[in-house]
């Protein structure tokens, strides 16, 4: 339902096709599961298509074994007025022993869509919690950083454009 649903989690297997040159996880497969969770956290959370259009501070702590168990953890912490940010939070552990160890982390940004393609409004996060209030405003603060970041990308926009 609409504006209730603000977590999701999935777990899988790291198979042998996400393997990189050096026998871990490939960073790609990495991205392309935090995209899936977190497009699936804020889908839910707004009841519409969603686009991904930024991703904060991807960090990769440790790698990740192929053959361990995977664990994608997504949570809205805040919204805008079209767009959600979704943190990301990825641990890994093998299946025989052990405990979940935190591998991954990043904040992404998704915007919800209207049949026509569209940004459109999506439900208002309203957090409670002290953690949830202090979470909010790290996305606030990374999304004004996000825009610092963006202006400064424009001088490398312009080099694109003049070489092609
Ligand atoms: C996402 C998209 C529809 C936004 O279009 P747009 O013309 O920038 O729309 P708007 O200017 O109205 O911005 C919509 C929202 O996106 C947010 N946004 C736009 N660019 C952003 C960025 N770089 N970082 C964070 N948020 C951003 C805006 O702040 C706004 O949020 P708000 O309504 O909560 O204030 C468009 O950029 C797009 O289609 N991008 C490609 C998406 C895609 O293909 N993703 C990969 C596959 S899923």
């Amino acid at each position: 339902m609409p504006g209730q649903d603000h977590e999701f989690t999935m777990r899988f297997l790291a198979g042998p096709e996400n393997r990189n040159m050096y026998g871990n996880v490939h960073g790609g497969s990495m991205m392309k599961w935090m995209d899936e969770g977190a497009g699936t956290c804020a889908a839910g959370w707004c009841g519409l298509p969603c686009v991904t259009v930024a991703v904060s501070g991807i960090t990769f702590h440790k790698p990740v074994a192929i053959g361990h168990i995977v664990e994608v953890r997504a949570r809205l912490i805040n919204t805008g007025r079209t767009s959600m940010h979704i943190a990301v939070n990825v641990s890994s552990r093998d299946p025989r022993f052990g405990t979940f160890e935190h591998t991954t982390s990043c904040m992404m940004a998704f915007v919800a869509l209207d049949a026509e393609g569209r940004p459109t409004p999506v439900p208002k996060w309203e957090p409670t919690t002290p953690e949830d209030l202090a979470l909010q405003a790290r996305a606030i603060r990374l999304k004004e950083l996000g825009q610092d970041i963006q202006e400064e990308l424009v001088a490398f926009k312009l080099v694109g454009e003049a070489k092609c």
